[in-house]
């Protein structure tokens, strides 16, 4: 095993995705909570150099990309003219690396960070050009691996181009390549585009290396992990494999997941140890997750953090910058968004928490709405330790509820409201002695009349 080598990714980004018939550059359809680019941009997250060849919506992709690596560089080919072509795009953006290129798909999500190493430790053992290969349940239109003698690999044939003999191989090329850099774009310089589809071929590099005396193999990982998407069909298949594996992961690591298949993952969700999971539980990107928190059933949970002990729903809603506090409880249809809760809050019903810090064992009765918005400014609320907020109170922030302080049910509180006091703002009840039978009659009466005529 050599030592490992900077790296960087070339992913070639830049096809239309004819098949997904969408008006979404193709990389960008979501798996999982991210776009599919960002899946293969995870391949390698220590790679030192990114540099992805965008074509088709490239501002799009440039501003997606950037999003999970802001020093992801972007490079343009504005005409399709194969991998090659593209991988030679990216050229002058690495001009003076020193260390390796790998490039990858960013239409093919599951190319594991062990594969890579494996790749890696291939080029350590003296190989110059490193091919990702599998074994094809289907050959069908993926290019050949020729294999030589000993571990070399002697050719990639394209499908089109192959012959009856060479179809009958049934090791695949995958697309992702691994090699020195200067030596890459030496060797795709190189590529012509005398073939049947008139593209320059990336998969050339291996018989031009061949010819130079330089040493090409292939290194075979799990068709699984080659998955390359093309359709809708195809993006719900790798959803589903994406889930299958995260439910299990989930379970290995000690979560419970009461219904595995009708919990859905996000790419980076993060749970601990002794989680339960009911069924119907939907997470979106960035949710971590602490050791024993249980989620009751239907609860949708995106960029959210649960500290450990928490009860979060059934059918609770946590939007992000939700952040719960150790052991607090957040109970049904209640919707919290960029607020915090201290240990032992309690939002049990009905209620909408936006915009607030709510303090340590602080009761929050059902109904209680922070009236955030002002229909142009959001505005936050404060509630202090151990307040008691009376059911339906509406919250009009800016505003500061003491500690201690209560509020009487139906409150509608409109200014800060000092520790300990009690705020109330309702016109007094009174009872109007048999007005209720007197008014019902009234009624009877007046329909009575109306029936007749
Ligand atoms: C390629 C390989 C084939 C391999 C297969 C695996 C070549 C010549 N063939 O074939 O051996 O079995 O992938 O899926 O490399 N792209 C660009 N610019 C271009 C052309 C392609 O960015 O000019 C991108 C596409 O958007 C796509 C990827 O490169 O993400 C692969 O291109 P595609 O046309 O799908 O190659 P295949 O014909 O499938
Ligand atoms: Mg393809």
């Amino acid at each position: 095993m050599g030592s490992k080598m900077p790296t960087a990714l070339v992913i070639l980004a830049a096809g239309k995705g004819t098949r997904m018939n969408s008006d979404l550059p193709k990389v960008l359809h979501t798996l999982a909570g991210a776009p599919l680019l960002a899946h293969a941009m995870r391949a390698d997250t220590d790679a030192e150099k990114v540099v992805i060849v965008a074509g088709h919506g490239a501002e799009q992709v440039a501003k997606s990309a950037h999003l999970y690596n802001p020093d992801a560089e972007i490079v343009l080919q504005t005409e399709q003219l194969g991998t090659g072509h593209a991988v030679g795009v990216a050229r002058d953006t690495l001009a003076g690396f020193e260390g390796d290129v790998v490039v990858l798909y960013g239409d093919t999500p599951f190319i594991s960070p062990e594969t890579l190493r494996e790749m890696q430790s291939a080029r350590g053992r003296g190989h110059d050009v490193v091919v990702l290969g599998f074994e094809a349940q289907d050959p069908g239109r993926y290019g050949r691996l020729i294999e030589g003698t000993d571990d070399r690999l002697a050719a990639i044939v394209e499908a089109k181009e192959a012959t009856e003999e060479q179809l009958a191989v049934t090791l695949c090329n995958s697309g992702v390549v691994c090699a020195d850099a200067a030596q890459l774009f030496d060797l795709v310089g190189e590529i012509e585009n005398n073939n049947a589809a008139e593209e320059y071929y990336l998969t050339d590099i291996v018989e031009i290396a061949n010819a130079a005396g330089l040493s090409c193999t292939a290194v075979t990982c799990p068709e699984a992990e080659t998955l390359g998407i093309n359709s809708r069909a195809q993006l719900a298949e790798a959803e589903a494999a994406f889930q299958a594996r995260a439910r299990v992961a989930a379970m290995e690591n000690g979560a419970t997941l009461t219904a595995p298949d009708t919990v859905f993952f996000a790419f980076d969700t993060v749970i601990g140890r002794d989680v339960l999971i009911g069924p119907n539980v939907v997470f979106g990107p960035e949710t971590t997750i602490e050791s024993g928190v249980e989620i009751r059933a239907f609860c949708h949970l995106e960029g959210c953090h649960i500290s450990e002990g928490a009860i979060i729903g059934p059918f609770a809603r946590l939007r992000p910058g939700a952040e719960i506090g150790e052991d607090a409880r957040i109970g049904n249809f209640v919707e919290v968004k960029n607020a915090r809760l201290s240990i032992g809050a309690k939002v049990n019903h009905l209620s909408y928490i936006g915009d607030a810090d709510i303090g340590q064992a602080a009761n929050i009765g059902a109904g209680t709405i922070t009236c955030n918005y002002d229909g142009v400014m959001k505005h936050k609320t404060v509630i202090g330790a151990r307040a008691f907020i009376g059911s339906n109170t509406s919250i009009i922030a800016p505003v500061t509820i003491g500690e201690d302080a209560m509020t009487a049910s139906g409150t509608v509180v409109t200014k800060d409201v000092p520790d300990e006091a009690l705020a109330i703002s309702r016109t007094p009840m009174v009872n109007k002695p048999g007005l209720a039978t007197r008014i019902k009659n009234n009624l009877r009466a007046i329909k009575a009349r109306k029936d007749k005529g």
